[in-house]
């Protein structure tokens, strides 16, 4: 094998477009050949804590260009893909950066004479990632306090009724009036506390009544901000949302939540992959968004439980409140979203008014 690779030309410096080339690629990398001699080193490469200059790189053993250590580990990985003519890959840390890693064969005449390190540095994404997790998460927690307010405030009338129930009672056993009174005075007073704060919390989780959502653009800048969820890595985004409909009765930040949370059941469902559809419509004075995944869909056992609070198939994960959240979210605005039975995968409707719609 050796002879065979030394009777190839070996340049001890890649120039010209070539040179360029690897100089034009957002990652640092550099070439070796079968003795790991370098043959590339680029820009990128001459960069950070571990970059040195080219010319001190291009011609020289790598053995003399990384400390011992590295060297070894990094000597047994290119000897491997030399061998196995296959790529290799791994995520390291090196000074507080994370790097994508990969060693790439370049063949020629069918052998691999090369070998092309790549490092993507992936600290930046990586940081863009856990924040996009932690607006999701300052998003979500704005649509519990309006759901979990929603729901205290079905209680608080129940509890005011018996508070009414009460004092009738009273009334007919005369001996205990005034003290089912005392009872009852002091049930509407808390009660009318609880439901103030009800309410402050519904109000401030509310936006401006009269606010209108442009449908396509909330459902691109939702895309936009799900893209890089590890969740949608596998996932087929198609998106058929006409640019001309008209401006919807709610505001776009709830509008992108409601999306967002359930593009995000749809990736779930999908987890080995599949293709999320996004298809919007006008019927009169309503407008539709329907949400349809390739998933397993939900089975009809399950359908009469997913609106309701705190029902997930995977407690691990969820907490059962995206749907009910955004199905509350939208009756508020005078819209709803409904499930639709298909054959293969999931279909969410949500139904939103047009400014001006009634009913
Ligand atoms: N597209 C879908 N395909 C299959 N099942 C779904 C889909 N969307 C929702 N479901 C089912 O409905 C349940 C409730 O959904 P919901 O979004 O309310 O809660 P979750 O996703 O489990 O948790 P959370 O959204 O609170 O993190 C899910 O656990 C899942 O079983
Ligand atoms: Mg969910």
């Amino acid at each position: 094998m050796p002879r065979r690779a030394s009777r190839l030309p070996r340049p001890e410096e890649l120039t010209g477009l070539g040179a360029a080339l690897l100089d034009a690629f957002p990652v640092s990398l550099y070439l070796v050949d079968r003795e790991l001699r370098v043959i590339a080193w680029n820009r990128l490469r001459e960069q950070g804590p571990i970059g040195k200059p080219r010319q001190k790189a291009l011609g020289r053993p790598l053995e003399r260009l990384l400390p011992p250590a590295a060297f070894q580990v990094t000597a047994e990985t290119l000897r491997d893909v030399f061998r196995l003519g296959q790529p290799l890959e791994e995520f390291t840390e090196a000074s507080g950066r994370l790097f994508h890693v990969r060693r790439l064969p370049v063949r020629q005449g069918g052998e691999v004479t090369h070998v092309l390190s790549w490092f993507e540095d992936l600290t930046d994404r990586r940081a863009l990632e856990m924040k996009l997790i932690a607006s999701d998460r300052l998003a979500f927690l704005g649509q519990l306090v309006a759901g979990v307010a929603h729901e205290v405030s079905n209680p608080l009338a129940g509890i005011a009724g018996c508070a009414e129930a009460l004092s009738s009672l009273a009334a007919k056993a005369p001996g205990q009036a005034r003290e089912a009174r005392k009872f009852r005075d002091l049930i509407r007073e808390e009660v009318a506390r609880a439901e103030r704060i009800v309410r402050f919390l519904l109000d401030s989780a509310r936006p401006a009544p009269g606010d209108t959502a442009d449908v396509a653009a909330t459902v691109r800048t939702a895309l936009k901000l799900l893209e890089r969820h590890p969740a949608l890595n596998r996932i087929r985004v198609r998106s058929h949302v006409p640019e001309e409909l008209p401006a919807a009765q709610i505001e776009s930040e709830s509008l992108k939540q409601v999306v967002m949370s359930l593009a995000m059941n749809a990736a779930q469902a999908m987890p080995s992959g599949g293709t999320l559809t996004l298809r919007g419509g006008r019927r009169g004075r309503t407008l539709t968004l329907d949400v349809t995944d390739t998933g397993p869909g939900i089975s009809p056992g399950l359908r009469p439980h997913i609106f309701e609070p705190y029902f997930t198939t995977d407690p691990n994960r969820g907490a059962g409140l995206g749907l009910p959240v955004a199905r509350s979210l939208l009756r508020s605005r005078g819209g709803d979203l409904v499930y639709l039975p298909r054959r293969q995968g999931a279909c969410f409707r949500v139904i939103i008014k047009t400014v001006g719609g009634r009913g």
